[in-house]
């Protein structure tokens, strides 16, 4: 099939690519011309596992291309795939400003038959105003229909091959069929619904998985206040089928690019259709200060973080990521400094002081271990400790390390929950 994928931020480029690795002939659209420039060369410019080789060897056997102009990528494309950024307004509502404006310039171009595709974090009802726009300035037949996209940072490229199912929110035409036909290769599992309900699906899976990390981490709180052990009680938990053990640790909050803003945008547009008691806007509330009140305790804890050296391990969001949207790190550390300590840092792919954990770690008073890059979870303990100064604390926000060993090794262990 012919595809056009408009916007080559992160879920742009993975599927563009995969799309071409399956055999299709797909044009990645960017108006950013310096992103464009890079692509062709085969460089992403972000790190994300599996996706160089990838975007390399769909260039070379020519199924993949990339432009700046919508002339050349629309004005033969049967599908068209809308992947540009949804940022939150100031009322944290959606931003659609750049959806409308890549409809807008697509539409003159389109062909008989094409299926617009918004696979965009959008609000329900989005596609009428996208209908319209599209309208107004073509006189083809085309079709929208809205295909979320759940693919997970840091695993993509995986998620996108084997996704757990494909939501197909479509109207009456021929969009259901030829949609089903170029997932077909990723998997059998199709849901079919309303444009509406695909939209409020996404919203609502983010919003029910980032609800999970704060019921977890509130769980984590209260087992602070006794001898209870939030990994203990996942177990527990766990073993019910209802419930599952996996998504499921605690930590600072959850982050990123998803899942602070889909929170968001869903309780604005709650109060926004005047459900004002919304769980979401209590959700988002509960993440935003998390951090703070964490390190609250945690300059408790160390004796004050003032004139101490603290460490961090980790800068990005999450593990296998370079990402720093909404990262613990970026909180944690404007909280320290704020509070007159010195940090020193340490990452294996965002920019840091250093690569190495001990670098970072030496003469530090705290190490905080903020992700858990496989790089971070078998360090020496013996040989931290003996580069760090007293009172050696090692704070393991992900729960990685057996607090038995740490203490073991010399250093004050402090986990989340336990
Ligand atoms: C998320 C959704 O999982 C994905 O389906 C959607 O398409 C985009 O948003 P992503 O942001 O890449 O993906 O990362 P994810 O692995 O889901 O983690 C999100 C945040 O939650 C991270 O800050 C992570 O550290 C945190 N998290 C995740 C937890 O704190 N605990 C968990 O158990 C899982």
């Amino acid at each position: 099939m012919r595809l056009a994928c408009i916007g080559t931020g992160f879920v742009g480029v993975v599927t563009a690519a995969v799309f071409a690795k399956l055999g299709n002939t797909v044009v990645g659209l960017d108006i950013d011309e310096g992103k464009i420039a890079k692509l062709k060369q085969g460089i992403v410019p972000f790190f994300e596992p599996g996706l160089s080789e990838l975007l390399v060897e769909t260039q070379k056997t020519g199924n993949l291309t990339f432009t700046t102009s919508y002339a050349e990528a629309i004005s033969s494309a049967e599908v068209i795939f809308i992947m540009v950024g949804t940022p939150s307004a100031p009322d944290g509502q959606a931003d659609l400003q750049y959806v409308f404006a890549s409809v807008e310039a697509l539409a003159p171009h389109l062909i008989d038959g094409a299926i617009v595709v918004i696979k965009s974090t959008v609000p329900p009802g989005t596609n009428d105003k996208v209908k319209e726009l599209i309208g107004a300035k073509t006189k083809v037949s085309f079709e929208v229909a809205s295909v979320p996209e759940f693919l997970k940072e840091g695993t993509a490229v995986e998620d996108t091959l084997h996704p757990d199912r494909i939501i197909l929110g479509v109207e009456l035409g021929h969009a259901k069929e030829t949609l089903t036909k170029l997932h077909e290769p990723l998997t059998q599992n199709f849901i079919v619904m309303k444009p509406a309900s695909a939209q409020m699906c996404k919203y609502a899976s983010n919003n029910y998985l980032a609800t999970r990390i704060t019921f977890i981490n509130q769980i984590a709180d209260l087992c602070e206040q006794n001898d209870a052990d939030v990994e203990e009680v996942i177990r527990g938990m766990g073993a019910d089928r209802r419930i599952g053990s996996h998504y499921w640790y605690p930590g600072l909050g959850y982050g990123g690019s998803c899942f602070p803003k889909d929170v968001k945008e869903i309780a604005a547009y709650a109060q926004h259709v005047g459900e004002s008691d919304s769980l979401f806007i209590k959700i988002d509330l509960l993440n935003s200060t998390r951090i703070p009140k964490l390190m609250a305790k945690y300059d408790q804890l160390v004796g004050g973080f003032a004139g101490k050296t603290v460490a961090i391990l980790g800068l990005s969001f999450k593990k296998n990521t370079n990402d720093t949207r909404e990262a613990p790190a970026e909180y944690v550390i404007s909280w320290l400094r704020a509070h007159q300590a010195l940090v020193k840092t340490a990452d294996p792919q965002v920019p840091a002081d250093t690569l190495d954990p001990y670098q970072a770690a030496t003469g530090s008073h705290v190490v905080m271990l903020l992700v858990e890059w496989d790089e971070y979870l078998k360090l020496d303990l013996t040989k931290l400790a003996s580069v760090m100064k007293t009172p050696k604390y090692f704070i393991d926000t992900r729960n990685q390390y057996d607090p038995a060993a740490v203490s073991a090794a010399g250093l004050k262990y402090q986990g989340v929950g336990r």
